[in-house]
């Protein structure tokens, strides 16, 4: 991916985390998602007052996807920190949503967790999932 393309994916995933629904933790995630099809899904936290019934930005974004009928990915951009302020801190995805992550993508799928447009870290999925299970673990 070319800077210009990280950059407004991450640009999609700072826009979309204003729109968080946070008000137990109070931080605040937005993903966004690229689609094989070249389209941007967005996603953000959305939390319960039964805590385990909490989204990550992350799932949010991939069944908003899978939703739509797309479910090849080339790349996906967090951002997270506290509701109203800027990442101080890179969010680095959780352990269920990488393994969601693996469901749909390959070993080459780019994480890219954010600070800003400018400030960003880039992994692929095998560095974070590494002797992961998948449905070809299964079959
Ligand atoms: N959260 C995400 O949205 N993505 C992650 O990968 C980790 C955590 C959210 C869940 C919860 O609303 C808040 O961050 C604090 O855990």
């Amino acid at each position: 991916m070319s800077k210009e393309q990280i950059g407004k994916l991450i640009h999609a995933a700072l826009d979309a985390r204003s729109r968080a629904y946070v008000p137990y933790s109070h931080y605040a995630v937005g993903a966004a998602l690229l689609g094989r099809d070249g389209k941007v899904y967005t996603g953000v936290n959305v939390e319960n007052a039964s805590y385990g019934a909490t989204n990550c930005a992350e799932r949010s974004a991939f069944f908003g996807a899978v939703e739509k009928g797309v479910r090849e990915f080339e790349a996906i951009a967090i951002a997270g920190g506290m509701e109203g302020k800027a990442p101080v801190e890179y969010a680095y995805p959780c352990g269920i949503c990488r393994q969601v992550m693996k469901e749909f993508c390959g070993k080459d799928f780019q994480v890219i967790v954010a600070k800003s447009e400018n400030e960003y870290q880039i992994f692929d999925l095998n560095e974070l999932l590494p002797h992961s299970f998948g449905g070809g673990s299964i079959c």
